[in-house]
């Protein structure tokens, strides 16, 4: 299994790196193949909204540090996506990629059932640290959530670290979520469908995925 991962935090070896870690090491163990790219060792922008990739191309046409990570998406078989929660949201760094994979939308794509140019049914986890308890930003998984049902993404695994304090050592105190990160890996690699219980995202309008 090919794992395309993206360490998003501004901070290195920060919490939400250190869970990515526990699961991506666990599955290296297993035998996966990862691929890491830490965001913030990159230069790149985000979407400049030329429409390029509606028109004239089917990739993004902006050349940077962030086209082998959109390159690296499409070959992915899985794809660990690790982010803390800056005001109630992804730090802008993160948000950039995002933005860039509206290169992987087909033209009409909110019209469309085929919406993503990805191929289908890649396994996806997403890691999210952050100070605040767990009840806190619900909103935000479920809002990501959607575009990556959008995007053709099998139901996310979800590992999520609350009460992260600024210290960035915090999560490695965490062996809850330790096990929880190499626990989901095993998942990942034998297959098995997410756990995670994320409610749909309702569009205005009443449109769902
Ligand atoms: C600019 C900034 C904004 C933050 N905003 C929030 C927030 O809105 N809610 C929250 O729970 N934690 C917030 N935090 C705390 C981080 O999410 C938390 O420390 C997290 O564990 C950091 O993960 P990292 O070590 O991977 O960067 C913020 C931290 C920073 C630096």
């Amino acid at each position: 299994m090919k794992i395309t991962a993206v360490l998003g935090s501004p901070r290195k070896k920060g919490n939400s790196e250190t869970l990515a870690e526990a699961f991506l090491e666990e599955a290296e163990r297993l035998g996966a193949k990862v691929e890491r790219f830490r965001l913030s060792a990159l230069t790149y922008q985000g979407c400049t909204a030329c429409q390029a990739c509606k028109t004239t191309s089917e990739q993004c046409v902006l050349k940077d540090d962030l086209s082998p990570v959109l390159d690296a998406l499409i070959e992915a078989d899985a794809f660990l996506l690790a982010t803390p929660v800056y005001f109630l949201d992804m730090p802008s760094q993160v948000k950039a990629l995002i933005d860039r994979w509206f290169s992987f939308l087909k033209p009409g794509h909110l019209a469309r059932s085929d919406a993503s140019r990805l191929p289908a049914g890649k396994q996806m986890v997403l890691v999210v640290s952050q100070g605040a308890p767990e009840s806190y930003f619900v909103d935000f998984v479920i809002r990501y959530d959607f575009i990556f049902k959008l995007l053709g993404f099998q139901p996310m695994h979800l590992i999520r670290g609350a009460r992260l304090s600024d210290d960035p050592n915090a999560a490695a105190k965490r062996d809850d979520l330790l096990d929880k990160a190499r626990t989901t890996a095993r998942k990942v690699l034998a297959g098995e469908p997410s756990d995670a219980d994320i409610p749909p995202y309702a569009l205005r309008g009443g449109v769902r995925v």
